[in-house]
C-alpha cells in the first residue's frame, strides 16, 4: 500500500445549472485537480503527494474548495494560479496559505473535540 505523506481533496462535484449551492466543478475545480497532478508530478511528488479529486466537500460556498490532509487545512476559492502558492509553501515549506484558508468558524460540520458537539455525532 503507498504511504503518502500528503493527499489533496479537490472538489470537482457537479450540479445542475442554476441550483443556488452552485458548484466546485462550475467554478474551475477541473482545471484546479488537473493543475495540482500536474504540479506535484512535475516536481517529483508522485508517490509523496497523492492529489485526489473529491464529491462535495460540504464547503460549497467557498469553491473551488480543497483540503490537504494530515494536516485538514481547507482552502477556498482556489484557482489554477494559486496551485504553485499551496504546492511550495504548504506542501513543501509547512506553511499554509492563510489567504485562502477557510476559517475554522466558517467551516460547515461538526467539530468533534468541541464540547458543545451533538450527542448525535459519535464514532
Ligand atoms: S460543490 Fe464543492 S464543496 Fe460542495
Amino acid at each position: 500500500m503507498a504511504k503518502f505523506k500528503h493527499h489533496v481533496f479537490v472538489c470537482v462535484n457537479e450540479r445542475e445549472a442554476g441550483d443556488p449551492r452552485g458548484c466546485c466543478a462550475a467554478r474551475g475545480g477541473h482545471d484546479v485537480a488537473k493543475a495540482f497532478k500536474l504540479k506535484l508530478y512535475e516536481r517529483g511528488l508522485k508517490r509523496i503527494v497523492r492529489p485526489n479529486k473529491a464529491g462535495c466537500l460540504d464547503q460549497c460556498a467557498a469553491g473551488v474548495c480543497c483540503v490537504v490532509y494530515p494536516e485538514g487545512v481547507w482552502y477556498g476559492r482556489v484557482t489554477v494560479d494559486d496551485v504553485d502558492e499551496i504546492i511550495e509553501q504548504h506542501i513543501l515549506g509547512g506553511r499554509p496559505v492563510e489567504r485562502l484558508v477557510i476559517p475554522p468558524e466558517a467551516l460547515t460540520g461538526i467539530d468533534p473535540d468541541a464540547e458543545a458537539a451533538p450527542d448525535e455525532f459519535s464514532i
